[in-house]
């Protein structure tokens, strides 16, 4: 048992009790940030006259050696150690003696804690944002390529109105681009450094707050010491954002799986990216969408466990805080995976064309335009509606579309047909036609198109 806090104690911590407090097991993962923070912290002590130029020397180095040496594999972070903290400044008084013994002035665990957790959280986001700008890129190829690829689009999983295959994937185009807006807006939130802080109430060593923030790459400080060592609302915003890309996602991977099923076949799932049955040969089934939305669950998950670990906490710290660690890591892992991965299966999916603009010439989802032509010939909409309800009706018991009626069918139920509805009611018009701002129609897709590049290369071009 390596422990920093053996003075005031005149027993042995039980080894079960050591066992559950100790946290090294999973804040390991934390090691680069503790070493860049401690880092940031002598530099600091240094500049303020706290420790010597010469101490401050040797704990860089000491530090530095150790940040190699678990690189290397030389040396491992053990669970003889509590935390990672514990570990590293064990080693580093290992390391260089008395010197090592000064790192930690001026500062306690709790805001160096939290201080390794935003650098660490800091750095997923942009990862994160990183990979939502993959799978925006790879959604607007295929947006790019399917301006005219017709296929239905549904409410209450019914037919509805024809779309095309673009318009539908913008719809998740938009979707992820306010997830990537979330992002940005909670990396600007939570870019501030509560080094500095101490256990609860600063120090009274004359630090420099101001100069670790910017050394460290936040914007400043974060503005009361308390709130610094006790807040994980940035977690709690970030593990929301997270839970809506996957929200997002499974909801795209429910279509995928309806899309690539045996009814359907609107999409082929690459053998790559599909999985078989160990009993029937035929199988091959969209593990990756599935276990995709499934993850889902586990995310949201995350999101309420943090919720509940802090809803009661009174100011300021509290061991309850140290459960952040494991179901943030799993949701930024989790949600990782499942966006590279998801990314991978659509740029590898191919779309049968053919099917989908059968379907769409199916089911009556040109009814609408019916009515809509009726409209055009001077029948209010409300009793146009109620004729082409007629003939759906019609259609129905004859199994035909409305396009297969004759005139004189369409006739014996409304004078106001001619044949220029054929053309009206054809499933090219139909989608040419739906010109409204943010609607299917290939000329508004066009210009969408035109605005959405124009906005993920402005973003490629300010990326790290
Ligand atoms: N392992 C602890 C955590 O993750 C580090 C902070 C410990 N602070 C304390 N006062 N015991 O929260």
């Amino acid at each position: 048992m390596a422990q920093l806090w053996g003075g005031r104690f005149t027993k042995e911590t039980d080894q079960q009790v050591y066992d559950f407090n100790a946290s090294v097991s999973f804040d390991k993962r934390l090691f680069p940030e503790d070493i860049e923070g401690s880092k940031a912290h002598v530099e600091m002590l240094a500049k303020c006259g706290i420790i010597s130029p010469e101490e401050k020397d040797s704990i860089i180095r000491g530090l530095d050696g150790i940040f190699t040496d678990v690189n290397d594999g030389k040396l491992e972070i053990t669970s003889e150690y509590e935390d990672i903290h514990s570990f590293v400044e064990a080693n580093l008084i290992d390391r260089i003696g008395e010197a090592g013994k000064k790192m930690h002035t001026g500062r306690s665990r709790n805001d160096q804690v939290a201080l390794d957790m935003r650098l660490y959280t800091r750095k997923n986001i942009l990862c994160m944002k990183d990979e939502i700008v993959t799978l925006l890129t790879e959604l607007l190829r295929v947006i790019e390529d399917n301006t005219m690829t017709f296929m239905p689009g549904f409410t209450h999983l019914q037919k509805a109105q024809p779309v095309t295959l673009a318009h539908h994937f913008a719809a998740y185009f938009e979707m992820f681009r306010r997830d990537y807006g979330r992002l940005c807006d909670i990396y600007e939130r939570m870019n501030y450094c509560p080094l500095g802080a101490g256990a609860l109430a600063g120090t009274t060593y004359p630090l420099d707050r101001d100069f670790v923030a910017k050394k460290l790459g936040f914007y400043g400080p974060t503005a009361n010491s308390m709130d610094s060592v006790s807040d994980r609302d940035y977690l709690i915003e970030y593990l929301s954002a997270l839970s809506v890309i996957m929200m997002h996602l499974s909801r795209f991977c429910e279509e995928i799986i309806i899309w690539n099923s045996n009814e359907y076949r609107f999409v082929n799932i690459d053998d790559a990216f599909a999985t078989g049955s160990s009993i029937m040969p035929q199988k091959k089934n969209p593990d990756i969408a599935e276990l995709t939305r499934g993850k889902c669950g586990r995310v949201y998950g995350s999101l309420m466990s943090l919720l509940t670990t802090m809803k009661g906490l009174p100011l300021a710290y509290n061991k309850d805080m140290q459960e952040d660690k494991e179901v943030s890591f799993d949701a930024m892992d989790t949600v990782s995976n499942c966006v590279i991965l998801f990314t991978k299966m659509i740029s590898t999916m191919t779309f049968n064309n053919e099917n989908m603009k059968k379907s769409a010439a199916k089911g009556f989802t040109n009814a609408t335009d019916a009515a809509d032509y009726l409209v055009s010939k001077g029948v209010p909409f409300r009793d146009a509606h109620g004729i082409i309800g007629q003939i759906v009706i019609y259609c129905d018991t004859n199994s035909k579309s409305i396009e297969d009626c004759s005139l004189d069918e369409l006739r014996s139920v409304s004078g106001y047909f001619d044949k220029d509805i054929y053309d009206f009611i054809s499933l090219e018009r139909c989608v040419e036609k739906r010109l409204t701002k943010g609607g299917p129609a290939p000329a508004v897709m066009d210009e969408y198109i035109r605005d959405s590049r124009k906005w993920l290369d402005s973003l490629k071009k300010v990326r790290r």
